[in-house]
């Protein structure tokens, strides 16, 4: 492959404005046939605009304000509303009389399949959600959630918001360390877990992690375990119950706790400037209501369609897109366990044939990998049932996107790229299926949603230059607070830029308005798609006997969008061996788990820095990728 991910966005601007338009058929069926002018409408009053979207979903009790700013930047919507997610997601389809409709289909690795209907898996959730307050757990309450992508997990997930508790989803490939220091954040009461799973065919020891983690975790009572790959695990006769026992007896029917709008419905830690993960709060009503919009629209979605997301539920896209926004809009959700060219290079391609499934939502990172195997694998299947591609969680680069395109599309289908964040709940900058697209730009802003690109100081810069990307307006699926850390809240993204919403990405805008992402601003890392913080990283080196201080940065790579290059400063007559980079190496990855793979290190004697103390990371890149250093005003 060529080295086309680090061509400059300036340049990718002047060479990528072909504009790719919808076919008749996909126009003909779309549920926003006019692009532009839906924009327009929408815009001129986004308020009214989320207002009907909230129409689409069943309230118990209609708001009587759709949105508060009295107390900024602690936005409500919805305000005096009632309503459930969880109701959104299964018991309306139930009365509706869907329960016989297929609600998701699961398979793992190993080729083994589940399949549940709306009925069946109403059933599932109504006996954990009974099971739950057997132990005590009530509205409010915490459940930390730790397992891989199994059906399980949408059952506990749903489980949980039908009681009026939060989740608190882990990704299953975080360690021992990450996950106990977000039970303890979270203050969670019970752990759901699992055996393990299967990955490249080796097995993964969860329970083993989750038992580290849980050990020195007071708050927790309780760990459910689903038994999913017969792993052989410790029990602690005390304190662990296996999944099926703890549901069996259950009731199938439970009584649904209705919330406020605004009551929190998850939390989900992400990554920031600071070492210590952000619990990004969202709510049952308005991110029902952004959530439910945006997969309509953005995937064309009429009620029978099989969709596929191969994110992780341990991601806000798995949230939003394997689970809520599937089931509330009443289609077959995939969930697919393990990796993609398992046994062969065709795997996921196989599977689309298989489930005839309709939309696929992937990350760049998964295209390039395939991209990788050669042509002969996407060119053995003719995926007919596809309609409409997505992208989502990192910059794709104009020739994977091409790829797409071409290749697993047909040039049949439109490829949404998907701009969004673990805070936004939502798709916010994106086409829609009736958009002329351009390869690598995530077109623009969804309908009522108003953003733009501007410098420090809140001023539009022109058309083709970069800057800061940010919202100008509130939208329902907004996160609500940090948890337990409304100061932080605040202060990251709502006093950077005066009465706006900071995204820390930088962005163009091109002179038709398309928006072109072209990453974070200098400490947060995406790598494969996962967003880790450079500061986290640090200080996992820092743990070391041996490490003084440690910067870390991105580096470009062809497969993954960014690896971890880190300088790191010894102790004095410690030396820099490759035994203590290997040993570094395994350190990190022990403490924040497999995603954070090291790619180099390299030992220095200082790093640059501002006069406050502060590593420039910008500097130790540009210096890495020989790119010019920019303002260097404030470097010691
Ligand atoms: O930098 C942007 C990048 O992912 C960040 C958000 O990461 P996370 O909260 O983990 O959520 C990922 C999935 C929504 C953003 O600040 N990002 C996400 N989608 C895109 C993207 N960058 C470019 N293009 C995208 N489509």
């Amino acid at each position: 492959m060529s080295k086309n991910i680090t061509r400059d966005l300036t340049e990718v601007l002047q060479t990528e404005q072909k504009k790719y338009y919808p076919s008749k058929k996909i126009l003909k069926n779309a549920n926003v046939p006019d692009y532009e002018k839906t924009l327009k409408t929408a815009n001129k009053d986004t308020v009214k605009f989320w207002e009907k979207a909230a129409e689409d979903l069943i309230w118990f009790k209609k708001w009587n304000k759709v949105l508060d700013k009295k107390n900024k930047p602690f936005y409500k919507w919805f305000v005096g509303g009632k309503c459930n997610l969880a109701y959104n997601a299964l018991d309306r389809h139930i009365e509706e009389g869907k329960g016989n409709k297929l609600a998701i289909i699961w398979e793992d690795e190993t080729g083994k399949t589940k399949k549940y209907t709306y009925q069946a898996l109403y059933e599932e959730v109504n006996k954990m959600a009974n099971a739950l307050r057997g132990i005590g757990i009530k509205k409010g309450d915490r459940v930390a959630i730790y397992m891989p992508n199994i059906p399980e997990i949408a059952i506990s997930m749903l489980a949980c918001l039908k009681i009026g508790a939060m989740h608190s989803v882990v990704y299953a490939g975080f360690s021992a360390g990450a996950l106990e220091g977000r039970i303890k954040d979270a203050r969670a009461k019970i752990l759901i877990t699992a055996d393990g799973s299967f990955r490249r065919g080796k097995i993964i020891d969860l329970k083993k992690i989750a038992d580290e983690a849980v050990k020195k975790c007071k708050t927790i009572k309780k760990v459910i375990v689903v038994k999913n790959n017969q792993a052989k695990i410790k029990f602690n006769k005390r304190r662990d119950i296996w999944f099926h026992d703890f549901i069996k007896d259950q009731s199938i029917e439970t009584k649904l706790t209705k919330m406020d709008a605004e009551d929190p419905a998850f939390v989900l830690y992400t990554s920031g400037t600071t070492s210590k993960p952000k619990g990004v709060v969202h709510v049952h009503g308005g991110y029902s209501v952004g959530v439910l919009r945006t997969i309509k629209w953005v995937f064309d979605l009429k009620g029978d369609e099989i969709f596929w997301c191969t994110a992780d539920p341990g991601w806000i896209t798995g949230h939003s897109y394997i689970i809520y926004g599937p089931l509330m809009a009443g289609v077959t959700t995939v969930m697919y366990e393990g990796v993609p060219d398992i046994p062969t290079p065709d795997r996921v391609w196989k599977i689309i044939e298989k489930y005839n499934v309709n939309v696929f939502y992937t990350a760049p990172t998964l295209i390039r990998a395939m991209m990788r195997y050669g042509l002969k694998w996407p060119k053995k299947h003719k995926m007919k049932s596809l309609r409409i591609l997505g992208s989502v969680g990192e910059p794709i680069n104009p020739e994977a996107w091409k790829w797409f395109y071409n290749h697993v599309g047909k040039r049949r289908c439109p490829i949404m790229d998907t701009w969004w964040q673990t805070e936004t709940g939502m798709n916010m900058i994106t086409p829609l299926p009736s958009a002329p697209l351009k390869a690598g730009s995530a077109c623009k802003p969804f309908p009522g949603i108003i953003a733009d690109v501007v410098d420090k100081n809140g001023k539009k810069v022109p058309a083709g230059k970069g800057g800061y990307l940010i919202i100008k307006n509130q939208w329902p699926s907004m996160i609500r607070t940090i948890y337990r850390n409304p100061k932080r809240y605040k202060k990251t993204y709502w006093s950077q830029v005066k009465n706006a919403y900071f995204t820390g990405d930088v962005a163009f805008k091109d002179s038709d308005g398309y928006f072109w992402i072209q990453g974070r601003t200098d400490d947060v890392l995406k790598i494969a798609g996962h967003r880790i913080g450079t500061a986290e990283v640090e200080s996992a080196f820092v743990s070391h006997k041996s490490v003084v201080e440690a910067g870390v940065i991105g580096i470009p790579d062809n497969i993954k969008g960014e690896v971890i290059k880190a300088f790191v400063i010894l102790k004095k007559n410690v030396k820099g061996t490759e035994a203590l980079k290997k040993t570094l190496k395994k350190l990190v990855r022990k403490t924040l788990g497999p995603i954070a793979v090291i790619a180099d290190i390299e030992f220095v004697e200082k790093l640059p820095k501002t006069r406050s103390g502060k590593i420039m990371r910008r500097v130790l890149k540009a210096k890495e990728l020989g790119l010019p250093l920019g303002d260097t005003s404030s470097l010691v």
